[in-house]
């Protein structure tokens, strides 16, 4: 039996990203039988970026719903809010307290958001601490993520091997599961799509307004229509090729390179799957949205078996530790 645990930050709707590196692996995973399955929304890690309660309390229903939206079957995965497991606060702060000062500046999330966000605050920097916690608190084996989060789940396993050196097995040293998919989605500018980058595709808004984004938003060069393109390079067709099927995936690479098929038509194609593909899910996500009550009483439920598993574990670690 193994345990998949992952989590996605609550700064906004789950974007293309978060849905094709996170959240349809993880939900993948959790309907094998072999596995049990974790599967949160990280609403104290979003507090580094958002300061507003309404907003904050929103993202929350939001990314709940999305996870829903998806398949996510809470009576056989444990679903729930980080913020309702405090446990999860408190092991962070022993894990802060092993972990070398040293070793988190190198973190290259921090780097990058300290670069580009006003509110550079402490939490930011201690983040890969939090995120640590949240993973060996539940003893998980594997964790689905994106390829950006690669390192933050090398600080989780140092962590953990750092305190199991010291004190006798404390923790279980956690696996990265990574797909080919799940290596880093782009955004509309060609960028990693992040939410902070401003360049994200929310597949849960109205067919309208993935139009204009896909239109108005997506860079292409300007090679002519009629000559070849490399698909390879492109943000449209990484963006299709990791939606659709490989069929058609291959098909529009060769239409590329063929030339007489211009960005244009690759766009409509694109924004086409998007409205088809995700459809199912959209008016899914929109119910759990009106029907907000029916997310807190799902969360509280998942909140109550998360916790049983969280209170073990600190209980083993502050024996361990010395209280
Ligand atoms: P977050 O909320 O930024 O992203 C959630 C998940 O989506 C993946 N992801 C992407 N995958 C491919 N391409 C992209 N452009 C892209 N953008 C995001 C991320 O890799 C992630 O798997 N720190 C985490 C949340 C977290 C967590 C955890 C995850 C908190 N505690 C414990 C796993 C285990 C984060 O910021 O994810």
């Amino acid at each position: 039996m193994a345990r998949i645990l992952t989590g996605i930050q609550s700064t906004g709707t789950p974007h293309l990203g978060n849905i094709i590196g996170a959240i349809l692996p993880a939900i993948e995973n959790s309907k094998d039988k072999n596995n049990d399955s974790f599967l949160f929304i990280a609403d104290l890690h979003s507090l580094t970026q958002i300061k507003d309660a309404t907003v904050l309390k929103n993202n929350t229903y939001s990314v709940a719903a999305a996870w829903l939206a998806f398949g996510l079957d809470p009576n056989e995965s444990v679903f729930y809010r980080q913020s309702d497991v405090p446990e999860c606060t408190e092991l962070a702060w022993y894990l802060n307290c092993f972990f070398p000062f040293q070793r988190l500046k190198l973190a290259h999330s921090f780097k990058d958001k300290s670069d580009r966000l006003e509110d550079i605050n402490a939490g930011l920097f201690v983040y890969p601490m939090l995120m640590a916690a949240d993973i060996l608190l539940y003893d998980a084996n594997l964790v689905p993520v994106g390829k950006d989060q690669l390192q933050h789940l090398e600080m989780a396993r140092d962590v953990a091997s750092r305190i199991n050196h010291k004190y006798k097995n404390v923790f279980i040293v956690p696996e990265p599961l990574t797909t080919k998919d799940s290596m880093l989605i782009p955004g509309t500018d060609g960028d990693k799509m992040s939410k902070s980058k401003n360049n994200t595709i929310d597949i849960f808004q109205g067919n309208a307004d993935i139009k204009k984004i896909v239109n108005k938003q997506i860079v292409t060069d300007n090679i002519p229509l009629e000559d070849p393109k490399d698909p390879y390079i492109s943000t449209v067709y990484k963006l299709y090729s990791v939606i659709a099927d490989e069929d058609s995936a291959a098909q529009m690479a060769k239409k590329l390179q063929a030339g007489g098929y211009g960005w244009g038509h690759a766009k409509k194609e694109l924004i086409s799957i998007i409205e088809t593909k995700f459809d199912n899910p959209r008016e899914k996500f929109n119910y759990y949205i009106s029907h907000k009550e029916e997310l807190d009483i799902i969360l509280e439920s998942g909140a109550a078996k998360a916790r049983k598993v969280a209170k073990a574990t600190l209980d083993r670690v502050r024996n361990q530790i010395g209280y």
